[in-house]
């Protein structure tokens, strides 16, 4: 069994899809050793709580190089060999890179590489796109990019706004990701220069 940190800064809708799996899949390939949030108050904490998964917090104090050195210490300290990202608001920095090489996922609101960022939904309402999307990858240097493990398109409809879109965006993360950690977790990614190659 692969341990495996889940970071989360929110509501952790996300988190609660893999808690579920990891508790009702026996072929999940993954056990969440660790939810880790920045912010003390994140329902995701709960979440967690109600699996009998241990939780950390490690609050951003306004050095990027100083709080992404604590998250990957308190993701050792757990036993963890991977960060699954599922809506955490902070940016890691390269030493996490370093430390979790093709290690740490993401799941992202939009088809990448286009609308990166935390405003994904809406700038992708603001582009008239017809289709968008959800995109899990591997983290690189860079925000919201890395090798791309799999993608679902998402029709955008003529009334749709920010709520709308981003409930049936996140009906699929909740599909995509869970399949994405255990594809990862029964072996069957290999990163490939920039690509991903499923086996
Ligand atoms: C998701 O839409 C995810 O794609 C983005 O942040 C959101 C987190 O939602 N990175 P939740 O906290 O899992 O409900």
């Amino acid at each position: 069994m692969l341990p495996i940190a889940i970071l989360a800064s929110g509501s952790g809708s996300n988190l609660q899809a893999l808690l579920d799996a990891a508790a009702t899949d026996p072929s999940f390939g993954a056990r969440p050793v660790l939810v880790l949030s920045d912010r003390p108050d994140a329902k995701a904490l709960d979440r967690a709580a109600g699996h009998d998964v241990p939780t950390a917090v490690v609050e951003w104090a306004g050095d990027r190089g100083d709080f992404t050195r604590r998250v990957c210490e308190a993701v050792e300290a757990a036993g963890a060999e991977v960060m699954v990202l599922a809506g955490f608001m902070r940016i890691l920095g390269p030493e996490a890179i370093r430390r979790f090489p093709h290690r740490i996922l993401n799941i992202h609101p939009a088809l990448l590489p286009a609308f990166r960022g935390a405003h994904a939904v809406t700038e992708a309402l603001e582009a008239g796109v017809k289709v968008t999307g959800v995109t899990v990858h591997f983290v690189d240097e860079q925000v919201d990019h890395g090798p791309i493990v799999c993608q679902e398109a998402v029709e955008v409809l003529d009334d749709d706004d920010e709520a709308t879109l981003h409930a049936r965006l996140q009906e699929v993360e909740h599909r995509l990701y869970p399949a994405a950690v255990k594809a990862f977790a029964n072996g069957r990614l290999a990163v490939a220069g920039s690509k991903v190659v499923w086996r």
